[in-house]
Order: C-alpha cells, then sequence, then structure tokens
C-alpha cells in the first residue's frame, strides 16, 4: 500500500489534540513553536523526550499535557520533581513511550530520530491516528510493514520531511498515472564543493554546519554524506505510487525548491519556500486545512538565482550504496539503516572519519546476508545483526587511524 491522502481527514475546525514524540529534538520543538502560536487550535496530549529532561519540563510547564515521558529512567526523579504540583503525568522508559503514543491524540507527530521511532510510531498509525512522519528511518527500516498497518487501521500517514511534504503537496493522487516522475531535491550539504581528500579531514563540528536548515546532530551529518537522500529516496519509494527508476535526485543548493512532480504531458510541479521546518510541519499539523506560520515569505526578486546541478556519486556514495539498497530490497534497507546510525554516531564521537561513514555501510551491506523480513519483528533482529556488525567495523577502522 502506498500513502492515500484522500481518504478523508479531520474536522478542520475543532481543537486537534496532539501528541509530540521526540518534543525536545528540533522537529519537536518546531512543532510545539507553531502550536503555540495557534493556542485556540491545538491541545496537547502528551510530550516526550529522552535525555534533555529539563527541556521537557519547560515544555510541559507551557503546555500542560497529560502527561510527560523521558525515556531515560535514570531521568525520571528530576521529572518527576520538576513537574511536581503541575497536574502533568509523569512516567519514563519505552513502555511509557508506547502508552504516550497509545493515547487518544488525533495527531501523532513522529519526531524521534532512528529506528527508535519505529515501535511508538506503529503505535500510533496501528490505532488510527493522523501521524505526521518525521522520522524517515521508520519507512527505510520497516517501510512496508508501516504501510500496511496504516493501511489496516485507517490512519493517515502526512510526510513531514520537507521534499516529501512538497511532493505530497504536488501529487496528482486522483491521477496516479499521470505521475511521470519524482524529483528529489538536495541541499548537497556543507561538503557540496569539497574534494575527496578535504572531506576525508572534516570534523564532526563542520558536518553538522548544515549550511540551510537548522536539525538535529544525526540528520545534519546525514545531509553531510547526502546519506539523507538516500534515506529519502527510499522514504519516497515507500510513500508514492512510484518505481524506483521513477525517482530522481538533483542538487539545488539553496533549499527553496522543496522537490518536484512531473507529468505525463512534460508539466513539472513544485512546491517552494524559504527552508523553514515550520512550513511542512505546519501542512501535517492543520491538514486538510492549512494554518498561519511565522515562517518568512518567499522574496524570489532577492533570491533571484536558483540552480540546479547533478549529484556527484563519487564524492557522495551514500546516494549509490542506498540507491543499490532499495534495488536488492530484502532486509538492505534495514541493514543500510542500521549500520549507518552506528557509523554516524562513532564518526560524532571522534571514532571514524567522514568518509569511513559510507565505507561502514558498504561494509556492512556486503557481508550481510540476512532473509528478508516476513514480520515486523524481524525488523529489530536485522537492525541488531547489522548493527553488531557495523560495531566490528568501526572497531577495525578506528584501530586503523
Ligand atoms: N530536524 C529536521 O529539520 C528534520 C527534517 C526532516 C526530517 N527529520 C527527521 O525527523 C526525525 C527527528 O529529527 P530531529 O532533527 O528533530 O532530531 P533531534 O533533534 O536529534 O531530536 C530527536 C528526538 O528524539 C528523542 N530521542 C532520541 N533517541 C531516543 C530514544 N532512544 N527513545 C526515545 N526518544 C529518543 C530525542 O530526545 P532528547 O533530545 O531528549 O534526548 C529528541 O526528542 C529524524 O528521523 C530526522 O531524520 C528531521
Amino acid at each position: 500500500m502506498k500513502i492515500q491522502p484522500d481518504r478523508g481527514g479531520a474536522d478542520a475546525g475543532k481543537v486537534r489534540s496532539v501528541t509530540v514524540l521526540g518534543s525536545t529534538g528540533s522537529i519537536g520543538c518546531n512543532t510545539l513553536d507553531l502550536i503555540g502560536r495557534s493556542p485556540d487550535r491545538f491541545h496537547v496530549e502528551a510530550l516526550t523526550g529522552n535525555g534533555n529532561v529539563e527541556l521537557l519540563i519547560e515544555q510541559a510547564k507551557a503546555f500542560r499535557p497529560g502527561v510527560a515521558v523521558i525515556g531515560d529512567p535514570t531521568k525520571y526523579a528530576r521529572l518527576k520533581e520538576g513537574l511536581a504540583g503541575t497536574g502533568v503525568e509523569t512516567a519514563s522508559g519505552r513502555a511509557a513511550l508506547l502508552e504516550a503514543a497509545a493515547r487518544p491524540a488525533e495527531f501523532v507527530m513522529a519526531g524521534i530520530v532512528g529506528i527508535a521511532g519505529l515501535e511508538p510510531t506503529l503505535v500510533a498509525a496501528r490505532r488510527g491516528a493522523i501521524v505526521g512522519l518525521a522520522n524517515k528511518e521508520c519507512l527505510v527500516c520497516a517501510g512496508d510493514f508501516l504501510m500496511k498497518e496504516v493501511e489496516h487501521a485507517g490512519a493517515e500517514l502526512l510526510p513531514v520531511d520537507s521534499e516529501h511534504n512538497a511532493i505530497f503537496q504536488c501529487f496528482d493522487f486522483h491521477a496516479e498515472k499521470t505521475v511521470e516522475r519524482l524529483i528529489l531535491t538536495a541541499s548537497g550539504g556543507p561538503f557540496r564543493e569539497r574534494s575527496l581528500g578535504e572531506m576525508e579531514k572534516m570534523t564532526p563540528a563542520q558536518a553538522v554546519a548544515h549550511p540551510n536548515w537548522d536539525m538535529g546532530a544525526k540528520i545534519s551529518v546525514d545531509s553531510a554524506t547526502m546519506m539523507n537522500k538516500g534515506l529519502e529516496l527510499i522514504e519516497a519509494y515507500y510513500l508514492f505510487p512510484v518505481e524506483e527508476e521513477q525517482i530522481e535526485i538533483i542538487v539545488h543548493p539553496q533549499s527553496v525548491v522543496h522537490s518536484l512532480v512531473g507529468y505525463v504531458d512534460g508539466s513539472v510541479l513544485a512546491q517552494l519556500g524559504p527552508p523553514d521546518m515550520r512550513t511542512p510541519i505546519a501542512y501535517a499539523l492543520a491538514w486538510p486545512s492549512r494554518m498561519v506560520t511565522p515562517s518568512q515569505r518567499l522574496d524570489l526578486a532577492q533570491i533571484r538565482n536558483l540552480t540546479f546541478e547533478a549529484p556527484d556519486t563519487t564524492r557522495f556514495p551514500a546516494l549509490r550504496i542506498a540507491r543499490a539498497a532499495l534495488r536488492a530490497g530484502g532486509a538492505a534497507p534495514t541493514v543500510l539503516n542500521a549500520a549507518n546510525e552506528v557509523a554516524v554516531r562513532h564518526f560524532l564521537d571522534g571514532a571514524i572519519g567522514f568518509l569511513d561513514i559510507a565505507r561502514v555501510v558498504e561494509g556492512v551491506l556486503d557481508r550481510s546476508n540476512q532473509p528478508a523480513p516476513s514480520r515486523i519483528e524481524d525488523v529489530s533482529e536485522i537492525d541488531v545483526t547489522a548493527r553488531r556488525l557495523a560495531g566490528r567495523l568501526v572497531d577495525e577502522i578506528s584501530s586503523r587511524r
């Protein structure tokens, strides 16, 4: 099953209850920023963080959710103390996170990073929620399963990733056969103009300094390697009714054209806007209506030039590796994601170099012979095995440095 957004949405006039999974992250903070600007339209049901307990306390005091959940149990005492007397329930741990996703919010923002977000997203989908999907790793690891659960439960999955949100806005779901291709734009990240020799020496601080977007550390590194675009290619494949060959990637350094849909008559529709995640988040939050955002308005006369270039898969092998994993299917996308998460973490910790990230991912894919998942439970087994393999490769590489 692919996305089917025309099954009807919520009543645009009524107050929408919202749970924000990963409220302490970049997507979560932007979501709460928008909710705070339209307090009459939203009620917050649950907020969850993992380690940033002080921010979670601050958010819970401001938004008064039914419950605030901290993933890390060692932070629970502080959460409880910080919210004493507020009437906000507190909880911690994995089970509490899943319970937060199960609470009856109409809309759930899936803003947890990595595969840790898969289970809570599934819980929200299974109870038929409208899910704003920021967590692309969910679709990469378990695209078929997640989409089937969405269909089975009659849930709605709304893409929040700016590129997929752009395609969602331009895609004619009533005439999907007239769509010829999807064109995903990529900023090219901070190392777009760097040579391979220069990239070998890039530090975590340089990799997370994205030229256009202010995002969490993991996705920022993914943008620098362009693995982010590789993950998005897989995400687009699962979301939209197209084949892999119909999805193109083009580098567009200004990040103003967020993505495009090409039709059989040669027309190409694009969604444009300044790079601000609050626009796609607002589109999902208010869907099927729209809401006002404080995002800067597009001034094309001031921008003057929008440029485009073909991606370079020699300097950015992640693009080639991700496409190959999508073509291979089976366990490969899950392995790709797991190996990438491990490699990025070790790059951020200083154990491996920037170009080692793609080496680890490709090495794990080459050595992995795991069977295709036939149940959702298989996905976590594939993930764990791939992480172990990635850890070993990281150790080998770091011992040689
Ligand atoms: N940021 C963007 O502009 C953007 C754009 C498109 C798509 N996305 C996608 O959206 C997702 C979130 O990205 P982000 O940039 O917002 O990441 P982020 O800033 O790193 O935030 C991640 C959130 O997940 C929580 N978290 C981390 N590990 C967790 C775990 N094991 N269990 C439960 N919660 C956990 C974090 O809690 P603590 O901070 O409290 O530890 C935080 O709330 C990613 O999948 C990313 O690819 C992000």
